[in-house]
């Protein structure tokens, strides 16, 4: 265990998760369910979503502001709950953070390699995620037999989620045409390669159909999470009564109330953080 200067060790400090906006909470809900004892800081950049059709450069360049304000908040790790920032800033992150950092990319390609039977896989994202080829190497990174990978930009799906249109048929018409191209290609296993599509969970599987199964990282991240931390020996083990802060870079009303119906647990307070400036 190391010793921190203000006396707190380090097992107990918060683990720093962040986003472009809501989608990350689809990570924090199963951190929140796995690790229970662990406090966590939240941000969520929506004031400057979506980060899916962003350059590369500006996603680092947002990543490293995000990651600049969590280490202000003493994080003991950095979980990047966004599979476009996973995709692009993966590395300039581990090179900054000084703590260990989860992305989100490896642990859904291993979920999706062991759910497919007729290693047929798709997988949906940003456009970002998509074009950089990174699950197409994961996934054949993950497989020891040949893989067909069909993929798909849906950049629709995350102003949809963002504005809590998760069972509306807009959400619907969206999905079934996204989607039309992949149940045409008779894929078993659906990777959902952006934190948001969780949240639409619902319509992407009326698209798909029951044959095919969805395939939501949170839950192997936050396994991951417990994993390394356990290995680190950084588990919290304190005692007390976890703290979970919520940041946003745009209204707090939106993402408290969406985040708590999402979370199914109140976001009590979320504070409202102008990223940039907050940066000396
Ligand atoms: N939720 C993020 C992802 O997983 C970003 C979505 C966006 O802002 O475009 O890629």
């Amino acid at each position: 265990m190391i010793s921190m200067e203000n006396g707190q060790s380090q097992s107990a400090c918060p683990i720093g998760i962040f986003d472009s906006g809501l989608g990350g909470l689809t990570v924090q809900k199963e951190i929140l369910s796995q690790l229970p004892n662990e406090s966590t800081v939240y941000f969520g950049d929506n004031g400057r979503a979506p980060y899916g059709n962003k350059s590369r450069e500006t996603i680092i360049r947002y990543s490293l502001q995000i990651v600049r304000f969590l280490q202000q908040k003493r994080v003991k790790m950095v979980v990047i709950a966004c599979n476009t920032a996973s995709a692009f800033a993966y590395d300039a992150i581990s090179a900054a953070a000084g703590v260990p950092v989860i992305e989100v990319i490896t642990p859904g390609a291993i979920t999706a390699v062991k759910a497919s039977k007729g290693r047929r896989i798709g997988v949906i994202g940003t456009k970002g995620t998509i074009n950089s080829g990174v699950y197409e190497r994961a996934l054949q990174a993950a497989s020891s037999k040949q893989l067909k990978v069909y993929s798909k930009a849906c950049p629709l799906f995350v102003p949809l989620a963002e504005e809590g249109w998760w069972n509306h048929p807009v959400a619907d018409l969206v999905a079934n045409e996204y989607l039309a191209e992949l149940k045409q290609a008779e894929i078993d296993t659906l990777v959902l390669g952006c934190t948001h599509y969780p949240l639409l969970q619902q319509a992407i599987a009326r698209a798909m159909g029951p044959e095919v199964t969805l395939i939501n990282s949170g839950e192997a991240v936050a396994r991951t999470v417990k994993e390394r931390l356990t290995q680190l020996n950084l588990a919290n083990n304190s005692g007390e009564a976890p703290q979970h802060e919520y940041y946003t870079s745009d209204s707090v009303e939106q993402f408290a109330e969406l985040g708590s119906s999402f979370l199914q647990q109140p976001i009590k307070e979320a504070y409202n953080i102008a990223i940039e400036r907050s940066q000396t």
